[in-house]
């Protein structure tokens, strides 16, 4: 008999000990997301991230109603096991609609000669639209200087039209410092999805205040970057759109960097590139050249030491190539300098960190309406 209970209890004990050996596949979420990325006439790039480590995939359906199963994979290994997921769908059609659903598989254990997968995770379908081939249109609105401060980001938004915007710039500044990435959703990734970011995208261009803190090294992580460059061009109905990075504010050996900034060297290998770009087809043949910096390149703002720096040297380059507008940030003000005005052949809207810009580039020309965070314009400029 008392061999027989202690049998009993080994078992109990046995069973109970194979029950908490099971790995906790409960609660596997979506903690963030999706957010569009570079979105182009063929292609698209979906973020989201788990709670758990995950395979992430893609489900899409394109408008003949067939579906597509896409996993990304770098250097033969399938993308995956982490909980921040990127997947890039190419060899789409322009100008069409396509329905995605995140498709999510959790990882349990990964060994060399064993895996264990738990739940599927598979959200309900968004929709996004590829910029059309061809268009003589596009509208785009700019927020910059959020500061982490996303309600005002939401007021931005309601205050937006939404339904008319193709894609957003966050033109830098947008968190205070990046000590830990989650700055990044409660900041302003967060508050973009809940608006638009599943079915339209954003570019982030970094500002002075992205590159602080240890996770401002992870930037490039959470978003797309052509060539995974911070500076980068793309076009989108009659514009083409030239991406800057401002660097750092102060010089590099500032004792506020202890050591750790090299923006000089950084910003004349950016200005190497920018000479191709200034020469490149994609620049001269577009109908309008918008750049988009933080900081705005003008030489009559009382200047910091990296606007200077831009000033004398990417200011010149950029007079001569020819652009129709120069959208900039940083100076936490509105001033709109008139073409000539700046110190160089272009103009400048500098917005402030209290309003928003929606932009309308089309045959009449480039409207520009800058909006205060209810909504009520501030004001209005036409370049034609
Ligand atoms: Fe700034």
């Amino acid at each position: 008999m008392k061999k027989l209970i202690t049998l009993k209890l080994f078992l109990i004990i046995l069973f109970s000990q194979s029950l908490s050996q099971v790995p906790d596949n409960d609660n596997f979420i979506i903690t963030h997301g999706p957010w569009l990325q570079y979105t182009g006439q063929t292609e698209v790039t979906i973020m989201w991230t788990t709670n758990k480590p995950a395979i992430p995939g893609i489900n899409l359906t394109g408008p003949d109603g067939k579906a597509r199963f896409i996993r990304n994979s770098t250097d033969g290994i399938v993308d995956g096991g982490g909980t921040l997921h990127k997947v890039k769908a190419d060899g789409l059609t322009p100008g069409t609609s396509y329905k995605y659903s995140l498709h999510s598989v959790q990882v349990l254990k990964y060994q060399a000669y064993k895996v264990y997968y738990g739940d599927t995770l598979v959200r309900r379908a968004e929709t996004f639209v590829t910029p059309s081939k061809g268009t003589d249109k596009v509208s785009f609105t700019v927020f910059n200087d959020v500061h982490e401060l996303s309600g005002k980001m939401a007021s931005y938004l309601r205050n937006n039209n939404v339904a008319g915007q193709e894609f957003w710039f966050f033109n830098g500044d947008m968190v205070n410092f990046l000590q830990d990435p989650a700055q990044l959703f409660a900041g302003f990734i967060d508050t973009a999805v809940a608006f638009f970011a599943a079915a339209k995208p954003f570019y982030l261009i970094r500002g002075n205040h992205e590159t602080r803190g240890y996770a401002a090294r992870r930037v490039k992580d959470y978003f797309t970057f052509e060539d995974n460059r911070f500076y980068y061009s793309f076009d989108w109905g009659p514009v083409h759109f030239t991406v800057l990075d401002c660097g750092e504010d102060k010089p590099d050996n500032n004792r506020n960097y202890f050591g750790l900034a090299d923006y000089n060297a950084y910003r004349m290998k950016e200005l190497e590139w920018l000479k191709e770009e200034v020469k490149s087809d994609a620049f001269h043949n577009a109908k309008y050249r918008i750049v988009m910096i933080h900081m705005p390149v003008v030489k009559e703002e009382k200047q910091n030491w990296a606007m200077k720096f831009l000033s004398d040297n990417f200011g010149p380059m950029l007079s001569v190539a020819g652009i129709d507008l120069m959208m900039s940030a940083h100076i936490h003000r509105n001033v709109f300098y008139e073409k000539g005005k700046s110190g160089f052949t272009y103009p400048v809207l500098a917005n402030s960190n209290n309003s928003f810009v929606t932009v309308v580039a089309g045959s009449d020309g480039i409207k520009a309406v800058v909006k205060d965070v209810s909504g009520k314009t501030i004001a209005e400029y036409n370049i034609r």
